[in-house]
C-alpha cells in the first residue's frame, strides 16, 4: 500500500515575462496520464472536500486560486499541507485518505485524475480505508 512519503509537491513549469505567468502542465510534469479534470469553487470557508481514498484514482491538485489545506492520511500517519501557489501541485496515490478544509474566498482547487469517475472505486468510509491499509 502507499504511504504519505509517496505524496509529494510537484512544481509546474512555468514562463514569466511582463505580461504575466503561464504555466504548463506537459506529460511528463506528473506521474500519470491525465483522464479527468475537475474543480471545486465556490467553496464555503467551514466546508470540508475530500473525505475519501480511491482504489484506483491518482490525482494532482493544484490551488489555481487562492488557498486552502490538504490532510493526507495513509491510515498510520497524517500530514496537512497548505497549497496556496497556482505552479504547485500536490500528487496523491491510490490509498491515501484525504481532506480539503480552510478553503479561502474564491479559491479554486483544481484536480487532474487518471481515471473516469467511478463511485465504485472510491473508499468513503474511513474504518473500511484503515482496515484495508492497515490489514
Ligand atoms: P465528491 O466526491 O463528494 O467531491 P469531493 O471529494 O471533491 O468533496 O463528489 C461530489 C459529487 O459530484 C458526488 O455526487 C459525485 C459527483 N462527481 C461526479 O459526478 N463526477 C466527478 O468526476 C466527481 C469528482 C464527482
Amino acid at each position: 500500500m502507499n504511504t504519505i512519503d509517496k505524496v509529494n509537491l510537484i512544481t509546474i513549469p512555468k514562463v514569466h515575462d511582463e505580461r504575466g505567468v503561464l504555466a504548463v502542465i506537459e506529460k511528463d510534469a506528473i506521474p500519470f496520464a491525465i483522464k479527468r479534470v475537475y474543480y471545486l469553487y465556490d467553496v464555503p470557508t467551514d466546508s470540508s472536500r475530500g473525505g475519501h481514498a480511491h482504489k484506483v484514482q491518482q490525482s494532482v491538485i493544484i490551488a489555481l486560486s487562492g488557498s486552502f489545506e490538504v490532510i493526507v492520511d495513509d491510515g498510520n500517519t497524517k500530514k496537512s499541507i497548505m497549497l496556496n501557489k497556482p505552479n504547485q501541485g500536490l500528487y496523491i496515490p491510490t490509498h491515501i485518505w484525504r481532506e480539503i478544509e480552510n478553503f479561502s474566498s474564491g479559491a479554486v482547487c483544481l484536480v487532474l485524475a487518471c481515471t473516469d469517475y467511478d463511485e465504485s472505486e472510491y473508499i468513503r468510509d474511513y474504518e473500511v480505508f484503515q482496515n484495508q491499509v492497515l490489514g
